[in-house]
């Protein structure tokens, strides 16, 4: 059953040089954030990108990106995602005739849905496949991890300050090795505060220790980006903003680059 799945996710990711799935401990931490301006940061360093919004709870992709009124082309039995700035997003979200309406599957059947709309979409040749998996490491991240297992990859792991990070490291590095993924390191979201008025860093979330595990990047708290990815305009804020924390989701697209293709 797991070989079939994984046969047709391997054949429909063939174009697909490179999966980089997105992980954290828990909901809210800026897990689809990191994915989205990752595969907009990869796209502005002219690598082909796509990204598959996974986490069926929290599916919020299609709306920091704008694409809220977009929908997904069919073209024979294959869906063609829509494209912001080069990267193809692909949602369940795009699918949905009534946007906006919960979804109410259970678990083992939000996941299949993911496989199936993962193994339907037409990805076309891409250098980088970002998947914002759903929070934490339990049955659902495993399920559809598993399905892209085959294809085997990397993964990220998002945290914010002040929530057992050193446990949170510890559970994503068992489930990547589990999975055949390399886990590339630790992105630092809402890691700092610079004040506007005088520049001194606040860290009202706390410190962050992260034992040996690579920090790829550290995002600081950042009102314009909240303010961005409200309105929709989260690929314009990673292709143009000036702020620390745009440098910083830009620095991270260079450094996931770097670390997966030095191999
Ligand atoms: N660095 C930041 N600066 C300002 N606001 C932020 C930052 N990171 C996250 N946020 C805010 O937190 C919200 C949640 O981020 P996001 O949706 O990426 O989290 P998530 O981990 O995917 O959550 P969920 O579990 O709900 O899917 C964003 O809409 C944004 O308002
Ligand atoms: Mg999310």
């Amino acid at each position: 059953m797991l070989e079939r799945v994984q046969a047709s996710v391997r054949a429909s990711l063939a174009g697909v040089k490179h999966v980089v799935v997105v992980l954290s401990g828990k909901g809210g931490v800026g897990k689809s954030l990191v994915s989205a301006s990752l595969a907009v940061g990869l796209s502005l360093l002219g690598k082909r990108a796509a990204v598959l919004d996974a986490d069926i709870h929290g599916s919020s992709i299609p709306w920091m990106l704008g694409l809220e009124e977009a929908r997904v082309a069919v073209r024979g039995d294959k869906l063609v995602p829509p494209e912001v700035r080069g990267v193809a997003v692909m949602s369940l979200e795009l699918l949905a005739e009534d946007r906006g309406a919960p979804l109410v599957w259970r678990g083992p059947l939000k996941a299949k849905a993911i496989i199936d709309m993962l193994t339907a979409t037409e990805w076309g040749e891409r250098d980088y496949l970002v998947v914002d998996l759903p929070p934490g490491t339990g049955d659902e991240p495993l399920t559809i991890a598993q399905a892209l297992g085959a294809k085997g990859g990397y993964a990220i792991l998002v945290v914010a300050p002040g929530l057992l990070v050193k446990h949170v490291v510890a559970k994503a590095e068992r489930f990547a090795r589990e999975l055949n993924l390399k886990l590339l390191g630790v992105v630092a979201n809402m890691a700092y505060f610079r004040c506007p008025a005088c520049g001194a860093v606040h860290r009202p979330l706390g410190r962050l220790e992260v034992g040996e595990s690579r920090v790829l990047a550290e995002i600081p708290l950042d009102p314009e980006l909240a303010d961005a990815i409200d309105r929709g305009e989260l690929a314009g804020y990673v292709a143009s903003s000036t702020s620390e924390a745009a440098r910083a989701l830009r620095g991270l697209a260079a450094t996931v680059a770097g670390a997966v293709e030095a191999g």
